[in-house]
Formats: C-alpha cells, sequence, structure tokens
C-alpha cells in the first residue's frame, strides 16, 4: 500500500487527480468506479480543471458507483446519481452510454438487480480504478462493519453512525435506512485503488484500516490485501498513523513510484 500524505487538503485533491488524468491519458477507456460524499468533491473539481486547462478527454472513460441510497429516485438531490452530475458529469464530456450508476430504484428484483450490476462491470472488462472514501467507523462504500471481505453488490441496512453522520447532508428528512452497496469482494477485484480521507474526524479508522489488523469490524482493512492502492491523507487523517516515516518517504517519490498513474 502506498500511503501519501499530503500537506494540505486541496494538495491531496490535486495528487488524485493528477493520478487519475495520468491514467486517463495512458490509457482513454480507462473505467473509473466513483465515491460520492464530501472528501472526493475537490478532486472532481481538479479533474474538470484539467479538462478545462489541459482538454482532458472523458469521452472514452466509462464510470461506475460506489453506491447509493434505497428509494431515493435518480431525480433527488439527495441521490448519489444527482451528486455525480453535479460535481463531475455536467462540466465534462463524458458520454452518457459511459455512466452506468447504481440506481436507487431498481427495475425488477433486488437480487437480481445486484447480480445484473455485478455482470455490467465484469462485462465491460472491470473496473480499472476505484476511487473510495472512509466512513468513521471504518465502512467502504456502504459495506457496514462485519461485511465480508467477500461480499458482492447487495442490499445494506446504514448502521446509526452512518445515518447519524448523514444527517445535516438531508436536512429535515430522514436519512434512508437503507442502502445499494457494491461489496467489498467487488472493490477488491478493481486493478487499482484510490483511497482518499481528509480531517481530524477520519484518523481514527485510517490508522485501524491502514495499520490494523484485518478485520470484518473495519471493512475498509480490506485495503491491506489489494496489491495496487494508494491511499491520500491530509496531516490530520494521518495524525493516529504509527508508521509515519515510511509513508513521508513514499510521497516525495511518487513521480518515481507511480509514472503513469494508477492503472
Ligand atoms: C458515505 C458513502 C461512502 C463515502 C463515505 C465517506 O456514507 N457511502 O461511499 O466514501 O461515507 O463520506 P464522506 O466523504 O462524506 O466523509
Amino acid at each position: 500500500m502506498l500511503v501519501v500524505i499530503t500537506e494540505t487538503i486541496e494538495q491531496g485533491h490535486r495528487t488524485a487527480a493528477s493520478l487519475l488524468g495520468q491514467s486517463i491519458k495512458k490509457n482513454p477507456t480507462l473505467r473509473i468506479g466513483l465515491a460520492a460524499g464530501n472528501t472526493p468533491i475537490g478532486v472532481y473539481q481538479s479533474l474538470v480543471d484539467l479538462h478545462r486547462s489541459t482538454h482532458l478527454d472523458f469521452s472514452g472513460v466509462e464510470f461506475f458507483s460506489l453506491d447509493e441510497f434505497l428509494g431515493l429516485p435518480s431525480t433527488s438531490s439527495k441521490s448519489y446519481d444527482a451528486f455525480f452530475h453535479q460535481h463531475l458529469f455536467r462540466h465534462i464530456n463524458a458520454d452518457p452510454a459511459h455512466i452506468h450508476l447504481l440506481t436507487g430504484e431498481p427495475p425488477g428484483d433486488m437480487v437480481s438487480y445486484c447480480h445484473s450490476y455485478e455482470r455490467l462491470i465484469h462485462d465491460r472488462g472491470g473496473i480499472d480504478v476505484q476511487l473510495l472514501g472512509i466512513g468513521i467507523n471504518g465502512h467502504l462504500a456502504f459495506n457496514e462493519p462485519m461485511s465480508s471481505f467477500r461480499s458482492r453488490t447487495r442490499v445494506s441496512l446504514l448502521s446509526a453512525e452512518t445515518r447519524e453522520t448523514l444527517s445535516p447532508t438531508f436536512n429535515e428528512t430522514a436519512v434512508p435506512e437503507w442502502a445499494v452497496t457494491i461489496g467489498l469482494g467487488t472493490i477488491a477485484e478493481a486493478r487499482a485503488l484510490l483511497m482518499l480521507a481528509f480531517g481530524k474526524e477520519k484518523a481514527k479508522a485510517i490508522a485501524k484500516a491502514v495499520e490494523g489488523p484485518l478485520t470484518a469490524a473495519i471493512p475498509a482493512s480490506s485495503i491491506q490485501l489489494h496489491p495496487n492502492a494508494v491511499v491520500i491523507l491530509d496531516p490530520e487523517a494521518a495524525g493516529d498513523l504509527k508508521f509515519k516515516k515510511y509513508y513521508q518517504q513514499q510521497s516525495s517519490h511518487l513521480a518515481m513510484l507511480l509514472p503513469r498513474g494508477l492503472a
């Protein structure tokens, strides 16, 4: 695992966007798994900047999503579908036929829908780069604690702490109880993982995920098993890590370690 501690959050955003940009230049048909949440918003802004300033071309790139709230139509401003359009798709030259987001209103039965999403990822050739945030309880996508490391796309019952964290986003309305999420096993099959965490409220979860034991109690600890995982942190999110001296060395040699992006 390559752990990069940037001096500021903005630098973290730019580092992630530049790694993604290099990967797209290397492979114009890159398949990216997108994460929602506050953490990657600045990365999407930096990608939009790269599109505007360097004509980074998204026309061949395919997009998948990690998760979605069940019961929310894509037209709801609270849906992750709306989030991705607001922060990314509206501002770049993505081909609508290449946007494959999980829906909160699946057609037919849920089990078949989840299978069909897995099949779609597989049939399109798999995810090359999966962007990830982390929940304060160590969740990955909506794989809550005690999810199997081999879990696949399925329905997830949101934990009380996750719903509480999400409540400001939902203002007066109730946070959904249920979500659909790709599994930890699905995430593990992506060719590269790019996890981001900023701020001190993420420090404990990051220390457990990056340096703690592999355990289903911290779903994000599953990334330790991935052969090509990059974790970008600001100093606050890195605050509880014990092996910083190794990570700082890695950060300063990033261009050497990943000369052509992630995957
Ligand atoms: C949310 C999402 C995750 C996200 C994580 C962190 O609940 N399901 O995909 O990565 O929790 O969110 P944030 O970046 O807002 O802290």
